[in-house]
């Protein structure tokens, strides 16, 4: 994704993450230069958001810079800073979030919880399955200090689910009514009873 503004300006490295300052990483500069990469950033959000909800067939984008900025949420965004004759384009968006959520487990017992959340996920249609997706979500789980069996995925698509299974072998996804996916391992008691039953055999 290209744009008429030199991205290397804004977006000083090859993975940014931004929050609801919407300000970059490494930003300097006065009032009126701010204001100046507010407008840009936002323009990028919106655009990335808008191509994510495009390919995943959605309605309207749910990433957006307005509700990022009225939100506890990061994005990542990822950035070919070689592209477009040094100009840099933006080659993909991970959004994470914590959400309160009920969810049951296999057994139909019920959890309360506030996991973190992948919320939007999208690499351009031209860089896709080319290792650009495990980056960027790498990168989101080594910041966030995190396994992907811990977060919940809001309504995954099939090509996502197809990559947490190749690269995570995680599988067999339990769908919850709210539209949210858990792996087995997500919950809390999983492991105390595998534990107990193990003990138990012994
Ligand atoms: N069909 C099936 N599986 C796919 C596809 C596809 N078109 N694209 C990626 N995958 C899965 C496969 O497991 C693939 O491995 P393979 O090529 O050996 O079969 C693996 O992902 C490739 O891994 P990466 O190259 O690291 O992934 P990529 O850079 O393509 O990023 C992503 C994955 C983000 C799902 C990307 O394909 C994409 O943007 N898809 C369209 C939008 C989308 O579906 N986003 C997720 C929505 S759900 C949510 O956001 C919570």
């Amino acid at each position: 994704m290209e744009f008429k503004f030199n991205l290397n300006d804004i977006f000083k490295q090859s993975v940014v993450e931004i929050n609801n300052s919407l300000i970059p990483p490494g930003f300097s500069g006065d009032r009126r230069a701010l204001w100046d990469t507010l407008g840009k950033v936002s323009e990028v959000i919106n655009t990335v958001g808008e191509a994510s909800a495009a390919s995943q067939g959605l309605p309207k984008p749910i990433t957006t810079a307005d509700r990022l900025r009225n939100s506890e949420q990061k994005l990542y965004l990822l950035i070919d800073q070689t592209a477009n004759n040094g100009k840099g384009a933006v080659t993909g968006m991970l959004k994470t979030g914590k959400k309160g959520l009920y969810v049951f487990d296999r057994d139909g017992q019920h959890y309360q919880v506030t996991p973190p959340c992948v919320l939007d996920f999208y690499i351009h249609e031209s860089r896709q399955r080319t290792g650009l997706g495990k980056q960027l979500f790498e990168h989101m789980l080594q910041k966030e200090e995190i396994e992907p069996v811990q977060m919940a995925i809001d309504r995954p698509s099939d090509k996502f689910l197809g990559f947490l299974n190749k690269h995570y072998t995680l599988h067999s996804p339990v769908k919850q009514m709210n539209n949210y996916v858990v792996f087995d391992g997500f919950f809390p008691r999983s492991s105390e009873q595998t534990e107990t039953k193990e003990s138990k055999s012994r």
